[in-house]
């Protein structure tokens, strides 16, 4: 088994991450259970291909699920459905002290968190993730949001879970194209900081991707302990270390706007393309060495994501345009994650909007 923790004090949190743990979760999830039930939130997927293995292993030691199923998609991120579930978890009588168990991708995560936040003013929940981008991302570090009309994730709070138990076993049923997307934001963490990691992505990430058990175990491990590491030195992003964790998502940001936020391009896809054009633009800007930028671009295409505009005839300063909705805006300027290599990343408060504008208007289309 292998145990990460969130050093947050007395809110730190384990992390257990081992292929088949769904199976064999009874005994680590059963002193949460509170007489003797549990209650786990779902979609309408890991509903299918999860909630049977977890409720199985809580049965085999006399505990019942509740199981509230949940619309797949992000459109389930919405007041509409937080209202319903608060509704639903009321109505089975939740208690401050229980625990609420996500099982699921982003969304499932997201929105349940946020739930826990805020019925009787906070109660605790447990992450199950079962997307490669929740494993990685989205189920540590306690960002817990919905969307409304104005923006993604603009309604939310930090709430961070008692327990996260990743099963890289999961990943067998996600469809390849979520998986390729998820494996955007493992390549961020090597970027960030870790350049050994990054090796190990050029060399391993084809097999990761076409199934390899290990390799998907391995990058998962390596992902959490980088970002346990990140939120435990910066839990409300304010020091400029958190904010490392929006490595291409400022560029990424314009295009999945530009793509109204749908299926046209997902979120890993965009922080992809967006990352490849953090490193171009500081490379541009005498920052970064051009090999190294090319490098980092390299191996996005060699794993099938965008590294760049290709599809996109939009004008510079549309897409800049964009970027000003951004929730990372702040007195009319961005942060902008730059780099001066391969894990080597940096934030970068000056960015004139206009040189950016300029920049992708000279980018390959
Ligand atoms: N997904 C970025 C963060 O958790 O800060």
């Amino acid at each position: 088994m292998n145990t990460i923790q969130v050093a947050l004090g007395d809110r730190s949190y384990d992390i257990l991450i081992e292929p088949g743990l769904l199976k064999r979760a009874g005994p680590i999830l059963a002193p949460y259970a509170r007489n003797d039930r549990l209650i786990l939130v779902a979609d309408d997927n890991s509903a299918r291909h999860c909630v049977p293995l977890l409720s199985d292993a809580l049965a085999a030691e006399g505990i019942r699920c509740d199981v509230l199923t949940l619309p797949a998609g992000e459109a389930t991120k919405s007041w509409t459905h937080l209202a319903e579930l608060c509704d639903r978890l009321l109505a089975l009588e939740i208690e401050r002290k229980d625990h609420v168990i996500a099982v699921g991708g982003g969304v499932i995560g997201d929105l349940v968190g946020f739930a826990a936040a805020i019925i009787k003013r906070g109660c605790q929940f447990i992450q199950v993730p079962t997307t490669l981008l929740s494993q990685v991302d989205s189920s540590v570090g306690g960002k817990t949001a919905i969307n409304t009309g104005a923006g993604k994730n603009l309604i939310g709070s930090f709430h961070q879970p008692s327990l996260v138990l990743i099963d890289p076993e999961t990943l067998a049923t996600l469809p390849e194209r979520e998986l390729r997307a998820g494996y955007a934001e493992v390549v961020k963490y090597g970027l960030i900081d870790d350049p050994a990691f990054f090796d190990w992505c050029e060399a391993n990430g084809v097999a990761l991707l076409a199934g390899d058990l290990d390799a998907r175990t391995r990058a998962i491990v390596s992902s959490v302990s980088s970002k346990a590491r990140i939120v435990a030195a910066d839990e409300r992003e304010t020091l400029d270390i958190r904010a490392l964790l929006n490595l291409g998502h400022t560029f990424g940001h314009a295009l999945e706007a530009e793509r109204g936020f749908s299926s046209a391009m997902l979120h890993g896809e965009a922080v992809a393309a967006g990352m490849g054009l953090a490193f171009r633009f500081s490379a541009e800007r005498g920052l970064c060495p051009t090999d190294e930028a090319e490098r980092a671009c390299v191996h996005l295409a060699a794993v099938g994501l965008p590294a760049g505009l290709h599809g996109f005839n939009t004008p510079g300063a549309h897409l800049v345009a964009h970027m000003l909705h951004d929730k990372k805006r702040s007195g009319g300027t961005l942060p902008f994650i730059l780099a001066r290599g391969i894990g080597q990343s940096f934030v970068d408060k000056s960015i004139a909007l206009d040189e950016v504008a300029a920049f992708l208007d000279r980018q390959p289309r």
